[in-house]
């Protein structure tokens, strides 16, 4: 079976986790084996996926067929990926040393890469026809397509030789940092017992370095082959994460498909006779122009960055059930279903 990814991505806030999962609905509806990997979904969403632990292990919708769900536990992603790379009694140490729970939950580009690493995971156990993922909001979008990179240069040693300065510490020198410049500073802010606990939690975490820096290497060949929808809203912040996506990408990503504008007010708003004079007359003027905002930024964005532009309307309430998510895909316009993989 081939399976293909479908990343959606885009700033924070704009609706990349519910339409993550109303295509995976509508793919699950079109016969297509899909897992939808979300990450933080709002409870009503969770359950609307059959979700109602934390689980990073697929688990099938009991009422929709064709569809699994698995929500990101970046924790338990790292624990792994310690226990994968890592020699075993090593492993034991990074897995207890309090700074490896707080970069694995914390730190925005540990928990794109927990995220990339399920992803490669998902594809490689060849159960579905198509993975969607939500990609982190902490990281801002684009970060998620350089997190690979950025964890191989960190587990390399990048900060511990910030720390040291240019020769890499062995363990018995451990207890002699405090002669260092920077790490008598760290020291005197931190005290030295919980310096040597951070110095302790990246030596033992460079151990990983050889087993991580290969598989970010084949994340970086799922990247390449992926699909990419970007989302936005006609925000000027979430327009600005959307445009570096066709600005700056790292060469491990394709230029995204699609750019998705997300809860979009109709055009007959702005079209329509002139309402009678009074307060909800001024009211549905104000609603008119800001369809008109929107439609002009969709335009300014589609010339400057000579893409598609795809619209999913604004709903009233929050799409949170499984017929609500499948009907905002069907009244979108202008989405590539089939370029997305969707059928
Ligand atoms: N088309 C829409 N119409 C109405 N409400 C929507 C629409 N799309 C998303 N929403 C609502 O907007 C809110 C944000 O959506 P969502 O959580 O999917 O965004 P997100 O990009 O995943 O956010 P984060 O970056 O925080 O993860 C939610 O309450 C969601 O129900
Ligand atoms: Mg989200």
């Amino acid at each position: 079976m081939t399976s293909g990814v479908l990343l959606v991505t885009g700033g924070g806030g704009v609706g990349k986790t519910t339409l993550s999962a109303a295509l995976a609905v509508t793919a699950a509806r079109r016969g297509r084996r899909t897992l939808v990997v979300t990450i933080d979904p709002a409870r009503r969403l969770a359950n609307a996926l059959g979700l109602r632990e934390l689980r990073s292990e697929p688990t099938p919708h009991a009422e929709q067929s064709n569809l699994w769900a698995a929500m990101l536990d970046a924790f338990a992603s790292w624990n792994a990926i310690a226990r994968r790379h890592a020699p075993a009694h090593v492993a034991e140490r990074l897995v207890d040393n309090p700074f490896f729970e707080a970069a694995a939950q914390h730190f925005p580009a540990s928990q794109s890469y927990a995220s990339a690493e399920e992803m490669a995971n998902y594809l490689e156990a060849r159960r579905w026809d198509l993975v969607v993922v939500d990609t982190p909001p902490a990281a801002g979008g684009i970060e998620f397509f350089s997190a690979p990179a950025e964890m191989r240069d960190l587990v390399g040693g990048r900060l511990l030789r910030w720390l040291t300065g240019g020769r890499l510490p062995g363990r018995r020198t451990l207890f002699n940092l405090t002669a260092r410049p920077a790490l008598r500073v760290a020291g005197s802010v931190l005290g030295s017992d919980l310096l040597e606990e951070v110095a302790e939690f990246l030596m033992d975490l460079r151990t990983t370095y050889d087993g991580l820096a290969r598989r970010a290497a084949e994340i970086e060949q799922h990247f390449r082959r992926a699909r990419t929808m970007v989302v936005t809203t006609a925000d000027p912040a979430p327009l600005r994460e959307a445009a570096r996506f066709y600005r700056e990408l790292p060469e491990v990503a394709a230029t995204p498909d699609t750019v998705v504008f997300n809860r979009v007010l109709p055009a007959h708003w702005y079209s329509a006779s002139p309402p009678p004079d009074g307060p909800i007359a001024e009211n549905l003027q104000r609603w008119a122009s800001e369809a008109h905002r929107q439609a002009e930024a969709r335009q300014e964005f589609a010339a400057l960055w000579k893409t598609e532009v795809a619209t999913v309307p604004w709903r009233a309430e929050s799409p949170t059930h499984l017929d609500a998510l499948a009907e905002l895909i069907e009244a979108a316009e202008g989405l590539p279903l089939d370029q997305l993989g969707i059928v």
